[in-house]
């Protein structure tokens, strides 16, 4: 290891020194908002798992493969970014696909949404039952399955439904596939912190910037809140408490998820506002500022650029980054001239700025 990798994790005063990050759970979406969204992702993470429910979603090849282009496309030639793309899984998706995505580079994992769950969701899988054709193949390939665990029964409530998918769904997968590698994607309970924990190597999950910082009280502070809407729905403190203390604990199954996933402003600000918080901008900002909180800005390193690759099985980044300790004012509103949207923390000051 380098010099540099010595003072990896600590803060010598100022500044804060990182192995370069990975993003295990991002929408840079497509088209103008792509054009906009993607640099953030991208000057901030040497990697990041590209989330498929664009409209129609990514179910082939050649889709991935194409959008990967896309996203290449808007971004400088000498990003070094590397999108790592992921296919979404239906009721008729065919394994041979899946296996001919993963074999040849284009897919690193599979999506799964329950049908109805979230932001473009209406082709996601309607029984989980009906995609185990596919999970076979992905055990048997090491191919891994990254869920959105929600129920989507209308009959639950919406505080409850990823709790109960821990019990009707998730439970049932793991059961009948034990050597999938499975990654329990934006946690946002105690239930799943203490589900997680107590299953094997097999099973991880991935926390978002803003689900350690926001409970559901942010969506009804003085008004309807929008852009504290997204899915899973932030759930009670003492949620958002066992979130941070896990996230902080230096477990090597729960590791950095930004779930960045932006939406035009008027699309939030509506009488059917869309879920999703546009994190991007200021993501690793906001995860330092909540490990110093905890006293864990040593953890932070093994959270946000080791776990990931470990459970993924790849290599971990060489490069670093440098975070400053300098006031860092979010806007209250960014975009383009086309395109309007508002960040997590608009309008309030992060001590921590990401150099360069
Ligand atoms: C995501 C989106 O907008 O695509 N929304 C969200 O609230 N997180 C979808 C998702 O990941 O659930
Ligand atoms: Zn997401």
């Amino acid at each position: 290891m380098s010099d540099a990798s010595e003072q990896h994790g600590t803060d010598s005063g100022a500044d804060l020194v990182l192995r370069q990050p990975d993003d295990w759970h991002v929408h840079l979406r497509d088209d103008a908002m792509l054009a906009f969204a993607a640099r953030y992702t991208a000057r901030q993470f040497a990697r990041a798992i590209i989330m498929p429910n664009l409209v129609p979603p990514v179910t082939t090849v050649a889709a991935g493969a194409a959008y990967r282009e896309r996203i290449m496309a808007v971004l400088p030639e000498d990003s070094g970014f590397t999108p790592l793309m992921t296919a979404y899984l239906t009721d008729e998706i065919d394994p041979g696909e899946i296996e001919t995505g993963f074999k040849s580079g284009v897919f690193t994992a599979c999506k799964l949404y329950p049908a109805g769950a979230t932001t473009n969701s209406a082709s996601g899988v309607t029984d989980v039952r009906k995609i185990w054709p596919v999970l076979e193949r992905m055990e048997t390939i090491g191919m891994p399955l990254l869920v959105h665990g929600e129920v989507v029964s209308p009959d639950i409530d919406i505080f409850d439904r990823e709790a109960v998918f821990l019990e009707q769904v998730l439970s049932l997968v793991l059961r009948d596939f034990p050597a999938l590698k499975v990654v329990l994607e934006h946690i946002t309970t105690e239930d799943s912190v203490q589900f997680v924990e107590a299953a094997g190597p097999t099973l991880g999950a991935t926390i978002t910037a803003h689900h350690l910082r926001i409970d559901r009280n942010a969506m009804f502070q003085g008004g309807l809140r929008p852009h504290a809407y997204c899915l899973p729905v932030a759930k009670r403190r003492r949620h958002r408490e066992a979130l941070r203390k896990i996230a902080t604990s230096g477990h090597p199954r729960f590791f950095l998820g930004t779930d960045s996933a932006p939406h035009p402003k008027h699309e939030k600000e509506s009488a059917c506002g869309c879920a999703g918080i546009f994190s991007a901008p200021a993501a690793l900002e906001s995860y330092a500022q909540t490990f110093e909180e905890e006293g864990a800005l040593d953890r932070l390193e093994g959270f946000a650029s080791e776990f990931g690759p470990r459970f993924y099985g790849l290599p971990l980044n060489e490069g670093t980054v440098t975070l400053n300790r300098q006031p860092h004012a979010i806007p209250e509103l960014m975009g383009t001239d086309a395109i309007h949207v508002v960040p997590f923390h608009a309008g309030e000051t992060l001590a921590w700025r990401l150099a360069g």
